[in-house]
């Protein structure tokens, strides 16, 4: 997820870009760049001058300093790195070999090391690791054989696989900026004498509230005074203009509360990201680029241990009961905190693999570190690419969930389980897994999406039981096998954000314990959807009844035999047992996000806790 900004008028254009560029910094802060050329009528018609900054955009603004340029069009771009590491090199705006044509990208190119080997074969010269980069020549090269840019950023975007928010100008032809949208987000601004582009509104309200929304497939092509949309075919599209009504906080949060709840409704989107380009359903596999270097290494490993912390650490438990299931290799989760100190018994047959949101968590960092020194094979799973665990690690996935602001981890901690199923699916078929087996574990994984789409519809349903249940002052989380993790999650979400006191149980321990705790004040949330340990499971839920406590479950679409038991119940559609959590989680969350704000909490930043833990 990058931010992108756009402006063509009569107006100098380098400071209008860098206030958008703040606008979007939300959307990633590993580089920023802009890119300003002078208007064909002006004297330097045709000249540019380009900015680039490593980090948060405040380095821009101080690269730019008191640079004084009269160039009335620019792009700019804040980057969220998913190819190449954060650097000068790696920043938008990228050009063409001969720094005529700019562009400013937001999203993957799934096909990008194809098309480069051949426009390395035609003699392009590329200056960065990005995919992004191959736009700039692909352009390039239809460019010089038709001189028509418009044509040229239509020609080049049939043959790129993948999404793309993008912004193209090009010296030849100063008067315009063109601009195309599948798959991440675009809007127009509208106004007197000038024109915009960004990613999203909050970008362009202090300069307009007129905006047209582009759909997937349509380019626009904006001058001063003007626009057009055509789609790739090259007919014409007609488009309303609409009317803002948001502030630009509202906006930056897409018009929700918090930041939270955003990244909730993101989810489907997300895990959309993480499984792009990686799941080949027909043959029942997982491709990661990440996992290339190793694969021989992997096909000999006799043991993984996972180290993580929070969030980060439940995730690892349900790949845990994922990988000894279906891939068959034994796996040990442990905390970050706990391994770095004590004498874990490692040697060249075990994979470390570290999951990490930021990829700087301090006890996970230094777990990894010892785990090198003993010789393992460090892999990564990490959000944040470029971070110090994805650089130290000799191999690994990147989530691609797109940055997350809230301080409790939600769309991370989804990915990671996708990411986990997809690595499952790649270390299983290199193993016993059989073709029927890897298809089932694809088809399923490729629908998660669509699924948590019919689970957030519920949104209004958990709202209330969260406020029927705002003045518990204690909840016990129960779950089995698949989901016992995740109600040590769910547990640890209200924990975060609503200060009440949670537990999270396995649901089978229940009875040795915390059966002591219940009555009518005592809640108890169970995860119980139709798996292989649901009989156990309603075994327990029957002993809470029994003694008068209150049940909110979370249960499989159509299970009436829960209705009758429980006192509230939030149904998830049904799915292969092992990805149940990336579906059971979910109403966890709102439930959690809604017990925080009906106490009037912060949730986006809870007391005591922050993002990126970096001290131990
Ligand atoms: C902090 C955050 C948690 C997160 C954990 C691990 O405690 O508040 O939400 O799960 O760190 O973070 P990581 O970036 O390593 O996933």
């Amino acid at each position: 997820m990058c931010g992108i900004i756009g402006y063509i008028g009569n107006k100098p254009a380098l400071n209008i870009a860098l206030d958008g560029l703040k606008r979007l910094e939300y959307r990633g802060y590993d580089s920023s760049g802009i890119l300003v050329l002078d208007n064909k009528n002006s004297e330097n018609g045709g000249k540019y001058n380009v900015f680039k900054s490593v980090g948060k955009i405040k380095n821009l603004e101080t690269e730019i300093a008191d640079s004084v340029v009269a160039g009335t069009i620019a792009i700019g771009h804040t980057r969220w790195a998913t190819h190449g590491k954060p650097s000068i090199n790696n920043s938008h705006p990228h050009s063409d070999c001969k720094k005529n044509i700019w562009i400013a990208h937001n999203g993957i190119i799934e096909n990008y090391k194809t098309l480069k080997k051949h426009l390395e074969e035609q003699g392009h010269r590329f200056f960065s690791e990005t995919d992004s980069e191959v736009l700039a020549h692909l352009i390039e090269e239809f460019f010089s054989h038709n001189e028509n840019l418009e044509e040229s950023v239509r020609l080049a975007l049939k043959l790129v696989k993948g999404t793309y928010g993008l912004a193209v100008v090009s010296v030849k032809e100063p008067d315009k900026i063109i601009v195309a949208r599948s798959g991440s987000p675009l809007v127009l601004g509208v106004g007197q004498n000038e024109n915009f582009v960004a990613s999203d509104v909050s970008a362009i309200l202090n300069y307009t509230k007129k905006v047209v929304y582009l759909d997937d497939n349509e380019i626009a092509v904006i001058s001063g005074s003007d626009f057009t949309i055509k789609d790739l075919n090259n007919e014409p599209r007609k488009k309303e203009i609409q009317l803002i009504e948001w502030t630009i906080e509202e906006s930056q949060k897409k018009g929700f509360p918090h930041f939270m709840l955003k990244e909730i409704f993101e989810q489907p989107e997300s895990i959309e990201n993480s499984l792009r380009g990686r799941l080949i359903v027909e043959d029942g596999l997982a491709k990661l680029g990440g996992l290339e270097n190793v694969t021989e290494e992997l096909r000999n490993i006799e043991r993984i241990i996972i180290v993580g912390c929070g969030t980060a650490a439940y995730a690892g438990r349900v790949g845990e009961y994922m990988l000894e299931e279906y891939a068959g290799i034994p796996v040990e989760v442990e905390i970050g905190s706990e391994f770095r100190y004590r004498k874990p018994i490692i040697d060249k047959k075990t994979a470390v693999l570290a999951i990490s949101q930021s990829g700087e968590t301090a006890d996970t960092l230094e777990a990894l570190r010892e785990a090198k020194r003993k010789g393992a094979l460090t892999l990564g799973i990490v959000n944040v690419v470029g971070s110090t665990i994805a650089r130290e690690t000799v191999a690994g996935v990147y989530n691609h969930a797109g940055p997350e602001i809230g301080v409790a981890s939600t769309k991370a901690l989804t990915s990671q389980l996708s990411v986990l199923a997809l690595l499952t699916l790649f270390l299983g078929r290199q193993r016993n897994m059989s073709l029927t087996m890897g298809k089932r574990i694809a088809e399923e994984l490729k629908e998660i999406p669509q699924k948590i789409k019919i689970i957030l519809k519920q949104n209004g349903t958990i709202k209330k039981i969260a406020k029927k249940y705002k003045n518990s002052k204690n909840f016990l989380y129960l779950g089995r096998k698949y989901n016992y993790s995740i109600a040590l999650e769910g547990a640890l979400k209200l924990k975060e954000i609503s200060y009440i006191h949670a537990e999270g149980y396995s649901a089978g321990e229940m009875k040795h314990g915390p059966i002591a705790l219940i009555d009518k004040n005592f809640p108890s949330l169970f995860i119980a959807p139709r798996d292989s340990v649901y009989e156990k499971i309603m075994n327990g839920m029957e002993e809470i009844k029994a003694r008068g406590g209150k049940i909110i479950a979370i249960a499989t679409r159509g299970d009436k035999k829960i209705a009758r038991l429980a006192d509230d119940v939030i149904y998830i559609p049904k799915t292969l047992e092992m990805l149940t959590p990336i579906l059971s989680v979910i109403p966890l969350q709102l439930f959690a996000y809604y017990m925080g704000v009906s106490k009037g909490i912060d949730v986006d930043k809870p007391r005591n806790l922050a993002k990126s833990v970096t001290v131990e």
